[in-house]
């Protein structure tokens, strides 16, 4: 893990608290079946944009939801956290264990980021009860992403100033068995949204 303060390797004794309020409960105040809609791909797929289309319309809806996006993340709860493996392992472990939280808080929690390694994919969806993590595929071509370049990364990173750059220098692991999988090459924003209405409606 690069950039990080590790305070300590021992584990501490800790023993599990009880709580009387559940999950449960706390969904049922809110009228909603809380899930986490975790939406993974390249950097410039789409993720951000359809990511933040869904929360409107969920939002516009009644529904109570928190949009987790990887670029804002790494303001702060990850701004320790560099590009390297080790540092995206535990970005993405940090972004499950919150989305995870938000869940149990009762909220549709809608998460934004490239989170290339499948490993990491996997253990974050460990994290949540069964039929309460979907996985979102952003299988956007790669072309397309770098012709896009919303944020001009791309072309610092082919002229090798950005080191590590997914796509690049740094592997994308695409999912094998994501549970919705969306081109915005090819969908426009109001159908992928469609889409993932419907996923969460299904
Ligand atoms: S992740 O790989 O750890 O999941 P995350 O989604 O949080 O990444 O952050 C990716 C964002 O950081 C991209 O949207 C892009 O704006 C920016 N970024 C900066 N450096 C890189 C890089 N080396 N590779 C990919 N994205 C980068």
């Amino acid at each position: 893990m690069d950039r990080t303060t590790k305070v300590s390797t021992q584990r501490p004794a800790i023993r599990p608290q009880a709580l009387t309020v559940s999950p449960q409960a706390r969904a049922a105040i809110k009228s909603q079946r809380p899930r986490c809609i975790w939406l993974t791909g390249l950097s410039g797929a789409g993720k951000s944009t359809l990511a933040n289309a869904l929360e409107v319309r969920l939002h516009e809806q009644g529904f109570h939801t928190c949009l987790l996006d990887g670029d804002n993340l790494r303001q702060g709860l990850c701004g320790d956290l560099g590009m390297s493996p080790e540092a995206r392992k535990e970005n993405i472990r940090r972004i499950g264990e919150v989305a995870r939280l938000m869940v149990d808080a009762g909220l549709i929690v809608i998460v934004a980021a490239i989170s290339p390694f499948r490993a990491d994919r996997e253990a974050a969806r460990q994290l949540f009860p069964q039929n309460t993590f979907l996985e979102v595929y952003m299988s956007t071509p790669f072309d397309v992403c770098v012709q896009r370049d919303p944020k001009g990364l791309y072309r610092e990173a082919l002229a090798g100033r950005i080191k590590n750059f997914t796509g690049l220098d740094s592997p994308y692991e695409a999912p094998l068995a994501a549970d919705c999988e969306i081109d915005t090459g090819e969908l426009e924003l109001s159908q992928a949204c469609d889409r993932l209405w419907a996923l969460l409606h299904r």
